[in-house]
């Protein structure tokens, strides 16, 4: 998987692009969030109740194909080869082409994942990114990568921190039409090359869908409050400890911001419980290891898997550690890296 084996190849595309069409192609990484966002405070526009901090992933991402035509009926996707729902990719299209004012075509959009379906990595955050900066690029237009974060935001909150590379921080912002709920870098790959990786613990897709989760998390859990109160407090640690790459500042930050998100999660109505006997196996391991004197930290998006970092140095003692244990499949190694990009 540290390959790009698709970087340069079209060979996710299963329908040649048309004679005739616009088109651009762009492939753009997941992230993982350090300081999560979890909780809207406009589900329209997709403003975050919170600020949030992630790293982007070197290996891991979408290659995306947008492609105007005026033959073009409706916006459609194809993932993976597939057919699938369209409502998230059009309303990124539906933005770039608000900025190309004479612009009715629509689009046909072909993507495909280059890290093992069902790793658990959110693939909203790298393929909607991935489409913004496509379409953009087939409409000939050269909007600046915040720009293009706050429209890639409107389809998935994570995707707005894909476009850039390395350590990234979505603004929260205050305006209410969300103009300033943006992304912008923090630090590059290269300022902190850390490891991460990926423990692997259900092959499945994610049970419940981020935007449901939040949004019943907003309305049910008596914790929602106080976890926007102290995420929101953290992020200037969180940016600090990354600044000056202090490792246990990072670990002790980031491991409480995730422990608190899954926490008010847990408290909803139903409750939503991503963990699996494994995952909490592997938190168990990562802070034995830590207390050990290995520097590793854990996080945990809306899933199973578990996610660790660690410097380089440390990488192949840690997955070890963590292949080991009974129900975890697999542990993907990666890094952090560069943003979105044409390909
Ligand atoms: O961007 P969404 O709607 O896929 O939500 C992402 C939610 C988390 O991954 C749990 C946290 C985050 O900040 O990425």
């Amino acid at each position: 998987m540290n390959d790009n084996a698709f970087a340069t190849s079209a060979s996710w595309e299963t329908q040649h692009t048309l004679e005739g069409s616009r088109s651009a192609r762009a492939f753009s990484p997941s992230n993982i969030a350090l300081a999560k966002y979890w909780g809207k405070r406009d589900l329209g526009l997709n403003l975050p109740a919170n600020g949030s901090i992630s790293a982007t992933l070197k290996d891991f991402g979408s290659f995306t194909t947008v492609e105007f035509h005026p033959d073009f009926a409706e916006d459609t996707l194809i993932l993976d080869g597939m057919p699938a729902d369209a409502a998230k990719v059009r309303v990124v299209l539906d933005a770039i082409r608000a900025r190309a004012s004479s612009i009715k075509d629509r689009a046909r959009v072909q993507s495909r994942n280059n890290f093992p379906t069902g790793a658990g990595l959110a693939s909203s955050a790298s393929g909607l990114s991935a489409v913004a900066l496509a379409a953009a690029g087939a409409l000939g237009l050269d909007l600046p990568r915040g720009e293009l974060s706050a429209i890639a935001r409107r389809g998935s909150g994570s995707a707005s921190r894909s476009l850039f590379g390395g350590y990234v921080e979505w603004k929260r912002g205050e305006r209410a039409d969300g103009s300033d709920s943006l992304a912008e870098p923090i630090a590059s790959p290269e300022h902190w090359p850390l490891a991460a990786l990926v423990a692997i613990v259900e092959a499945a897709p994610k049970g419940a869908l981020s935007t449901g989760a939040m949004e019943r998390t907003r309305a049910t859990s008596p914790y929602f409050e106080a976890w926007v109160e102290a995420a929101q407090k953290s992020i200037a640690g969180i940016r600090a400890a990354i600044l000056a790459r202090d490792f246990d500042a990072l670990a002790v930050a980031a491991e409480s911001n995730c422990l608190r998100m899954h926490a008010c999660a847990m408290a909803a109505e139903p409750p939503i419980v991503y963990w699996r006997p494994a995952t909490l196996a592997a938190v168990q391991r990562v802070r034995e290891l830590r207390a050990g004197g290995t520097p590793v930290f854990f996080t945990i998006d809306a899933g199973p898997n578990v996610v660790v970092f660690c410097e380089a140095s440390h990488a192949a003692r840690a997955r070890g550690a963590l292949a080991e244990l009974p129900g975890v499949h697999a542990v993907l190694r990666t890094e952090v890296g560069e943003g979105a990009r044409w390909t």
